[in-house]
C-alpha cells in the first residue's frame, strides 16, 4: 500500500551495520560513545542506538526525559548547552545524570543552588571552547573564540577558582566540541593538542579528570553516499588514540550524531509539477524546507533520486519544494525524464532532517517509516525497483 508523501524512510539495518562498524572501530576499552539524540530523536532510532549500549547526550530537559523514558541508564547520560533553563537542570540533577557540561561561570552557581536544594553532588564536566578551527561551514563551527559556545581557556583558572567554593560540585571532566561535518581529521587532532594543554593545567592544580569528552563531528559523504554508507570510523578513532595524552583510568567521551544516523535516512517525496521557468526546468515536488531544512539554512548539498523513471538520458532539473521561499530548494540535478506523480529520494536526510522540521505554512509533518515495517518499494506502489531500493 503506498504511502502518503513526504515521508521519512529509515533503513534499520543500515543503521544497525553503522553502529557495528563504529563499535569494531573502538580498540580501546576507556573510549565511550554518548549518541547525541539532537540528530535525530525518532523513538525507533533512539531505541536501536540504546540496544547497542550507548549512552546519550542530551541538550534540553525534553531529550533527557526521552532519553530515560527509552530506557538510557541516567548514568550513560550527558548534558550540554550554553543556556540551560533551572528546570533544566532540576531534571538533569534529580535524575542525577553522569555529566553536567557547563559552559559558563555564571552556571556553576546556579547548578550549585540547585544541587543543593536536592541535597545532590552535581557531577561537572566543564566545556571549554579551545579556539580550533573545525574547516568545516560557519554556521556548524563551534570551538573558535568568536563562537558562544563554552569556557574560554583563559578564564580556566577562573571556573576552576569558583567550582571549588561550592560544595555540591564535584568536577570530573572536561568536554569540547569543535563542530559538525568535519570530514578533514587534522582540526581533531588540534583539538587533541590543546585538551592535552587543558588536561595538564588542570592536573597542575591537584586536579584529576575522570573522563575528557571530545563531542564530535565526524562528517558523512553527502555527494555519493553510496560510495561511504558507513563513515570511516577506524581513521576517526585512530586520532584521539595517537594524540590524547592521557592518564591511568581516564575514559575519552565521544559525542557523535550524524556520522551515526546520517546515510539510514531519506525524505520521500513525490513531483507535484514540472513546469518550464525561463531559465530552468523546475521539478515541484512536495516536500520543502519544512521537511528538510538543511539546503536552505546552510545550502548543503543532499543527492536527490528519481526513483520512478530508470532511462539514461539526463536532462538538467531544478528541484523545488511548494514552499513559499525562494530558499525552498534541494538544488539543481540532473535526473532521467521527470513527470508528476513521479517519487523521489533525497538522500543523506537522517540527521539534522525531521528533528529540525516545522509546519510553517500549516503544513503537515513528514511520516515516519522503518525498513522493517514496509518496504520502500512497497512504501510508493512499486515493486519494480525493489532490488536497488533495499540498500538504501
Ligand atoms: N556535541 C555537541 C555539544 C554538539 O553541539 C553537537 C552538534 C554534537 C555533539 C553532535 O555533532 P555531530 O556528530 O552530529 O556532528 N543542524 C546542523 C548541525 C548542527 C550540529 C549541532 N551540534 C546541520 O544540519 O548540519
Amino acid at each position: 500500500m503506498s504511502v502518503k508523501t513526504p515521508f521519512y524512510y529509515y533503513d534499520l539495518t543500515l543503521l544497525e551495520n553503522t553502529l557495528e562498524a563504529m563499535s569494531s572501530a573502538i580498540n580501546n576499552p576507556n573510549f565511550k560513545v554518548h549518541y547525541a539524540i539532537k540528530a535525530n530523536a525518532e523513538d525507533r532510532i533512539l531505541q536501536t542506538i540504546k540496544n547497542h549500549g550507548l549512552g546519550a547526550d542530551c541538550v534540553s530537559g525534553n531529550e533527557i526525559k526521552k532519553a530515560i523514558a527509552l530506557g538510557f541508564n541516567p548514568e550513560n547520560i550527558v548534558f550540554a548547552g550554553i543556556g540551560k533553563s533551572d528546570e533544566e537542570l532540576d531534571i538533569a540533577i534529580s535524575n542525577g545524570i553522569h555529566s553536567i557540561n557547563c559552559e559558563s561561570i555564571e552556571e556553576l552557581v546556579v547548578i550549585n543552588e540547585i544541587a543543593e536544594k536536592h541535597d545532590a553532588i552535581a557531577n561537572i564536566a566543564f566545556r571549554i571552547n579551545p579556539n580550533v578551527d573545525a574547516q568545516t561551514h560557519h554556521k556548524i563551527t563551534t570551538g573558535l573564540n568568536e563562537n558562544k559556545f563554552g569556557i574560554p581557556i583563559t578564564e580556566l583558572d577562573a571556573a576552576v577558582d569558583e567550582i571549588l567554593k561550592h560544595k555540591h560540585l564535584a568536577l570530573k571532566g572536561v568536554h569540547f566540541h569543535i563542530g559538525s561535518q568535519i570530514l578533514n581529521l587534522n582540526p581533531f587532532a588540534n583539538l587533541c593538542q590543546q585538551a592535552n594543554n587543558v588536561i595538564a593545567n588542570l592536573k597542575a592544580r591537584g586536579i584529576a579528570l575522570e573522563h575528557i569528552n571530545v563531542g564530535g563531528g565526524l562528517g558523512i559523504n553527502y555527494n555519493n553516499p553510496d560510495s561511504q554508507l558507513i563513515p570511516n570510523f577506524e581513521e576517526y578513532f585512530k586520532v584521539f588514540e595517537k594524540f590524547l595524552n592521557l592518564d591511568e583510568g581516564q575514559t575519552v567521551h565521544f559525542e557523535l550524531g550524524r556520522s551515526i544516523v546520517g546515510q539510514c535516512g531519506s525524505l520521500i517525496s513525490k513531483v507535484l509539477y514540472v513546469k518550464k521557468g525561463a531559465n530552468s526546468k523546475f521539478a515541484i515536488i512536495d516536500a520543502g524546507m519544512t521537511d528538510l531544512i538543511r539546503p536552505a539554512l546552510y545550502n548543503a548539498y543532499h543527492k536527490v533520486e528519481n526513483l520512478s523513471q530508470t532511462g539514461d538520458e539526463l536532462e538538467p532539473y531544478h528541484v523545488v519544494g511548494p514552499i513559499c521561499e525562494s530558499s525552498d530548494t534541494f538544488g539543481k540535478t540532473e535526473l532521467p525524464t521527470t513527470t508528476r506523480g513521479d517519487y523521489m529520494m533525497i538522500r543523506s536526510a537522517g540527521a539534522y532532517g525531521q528533528v529540525l522540521s516545522s509546519n510553517y505554512n500549516l503544513r503537515e509533518r513528514a511520516a515516519t517509516i522503518y525498513s522493517d515495517e514496509q518496504s520502500l518499494a512497497s512504501c510508493i506502489g512499486s515493486e519494480k525497483k525493489a532490488q536497488t531500493l533495499e540498500v538504501v
